[in-house]
């Protein structure tokens, strides 16, 4: 490390400009950005409309950050730290209950990336953490207490890791000689039993991507997330997501098309195909998912997997 200031790890926002598009922010309008990160959406919001902003996230780092964009827009943006899972708690406390639009940009930043103590990647050594918000087990108390069958279970679950078993068996043999506590002995483990299938990828992006999604909830926060969001918008209001692996976009895929009514009907011999169906509280804007564009992703590769939905609360329909 060179010490040098550009060396600061930063995040540029993903599908920023499509966000925008479909957000429409408006003057006088509230909004919430769930996933505050290096406020990079935040700032657009807030540039493109004098609107009220809330802005949560789990990490206090990205919070602690996030002060000096609160100091431009002072009044305007309002900084909380905690899971968007919790979303409606926290805003109640702030005496909100209803939004004009709600985004969504999950995963982890570029900052929580490319900081080597923060133990969530596999090209820089460090202890095995990642973890992003402060409580709770980290990465290393998975892999050094969990059963075997369960680690592989994960692996394969949350990681789509076909060699799931062969892994979990060399973390156990590994963990028996001394604990696995740092990124490198991880990564070197997954990497001596899986080997490069002349992708590019590095045998051992799937495992941490499970034991990330593992540690911080990451599928029961989105569950919960997105009911929330869709409980606080207002008629007229926009929820955009998104999203970077399939995970997270069958979640959001599935949500969405509920919420907008696109399930199929019932067949004829259900008993529920005699009822008449719920008028839908939403309207689906994206039919398919919003892909990023060459432009970007040859700037940015982290943008390459990037989906982005959204969803809008109708107008109260008349009695
Ligand atoms: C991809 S970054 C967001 C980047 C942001 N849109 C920007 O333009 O800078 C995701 C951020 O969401 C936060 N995050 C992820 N899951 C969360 C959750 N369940 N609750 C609150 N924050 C969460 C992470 O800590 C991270 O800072």
């Amino acid at each position: 490390m060179s010490g040098h200031p550009d060396d600061q790890p930063g995040h540029v926002p993903v599908m920023l400009a499509e966000v925008l598009q479909t957000l429409q922010p408006r003057a006088q309008g509230r909004y919430l950005d769930a996933t505050f990160g290096g406020g990079g959406y935040a700032a657009a919001i807030l540039q493109a409309a004098s609107c009220t902003l809330w802005a949560i996230d789990r990490d206090p780092e990205a919070i602690a950050r996030g002060a000096a964009l609160a100091a431009r827009f002072p009044g305007s943006l309002h900084l909380i730290e905690g899971r968007f899972g919790d979303m409606l708690a926290l805003l109640g406390q702030a005496g909100i209950g209803s939004l004009d639009g709600v985004v969504l940009d999950l995963g982890v930043s570029s900052f929580q990336l490319d900081t080597a103590t923060r133990g969530f990647s596999f090209r820089q050594n460090g202890p095995l953490d990642m973890r992003m918000g402060r409580s709770g087990p980290t990465a290393a108390d998975l892999v050094n207490s969990l059963a075997e069958a369960d680690l592989a279970d994960l692996l394969f679950r949350l990681g789509e890791e076909r060699r799931s078993r062969r892994i979990a068996r060399a973390i156990v043999a590994s963990r028996a000689l001394a604990p696995i506590e740092t990124t490198d002995q991880l990564a070197a483990i997954v990497r001596r039993v899986v080997p490069k299938d002349g992708s590019g990828i590095d045998p051992a992006t799937r495992s941490f991507q499970a034991l990330r999604i593992q540690v911080n909830d990451e599928l029961g926060e989105i569950t919960l997330g997105l009911s929330q969001a869709a409980e606080l918008l207002g008629p007229g209001g926009r929820l955009v997501v998104v999203s970077f692996h399939s995970l997270e976009d069958r979640l959001v895929k599935r949500f969405m098309i509920e919420a907008a009514g696109r399930t199929p009907a019932p067949s004829r011999h259900d008993p529920r195909g005699l009822q008449p169906r719920a008028q839908p509280r939403f309207r689906l804007l994206t039919a398919r998912a919003l892909r990023p564009h060459e432009a970007e992703t040859t700037r940015n590769p982290r943008a390459r997997s990037a989906r982005l939905r959204a969803l809008e609360r109708l107008e109260i329909p008349a009695a």
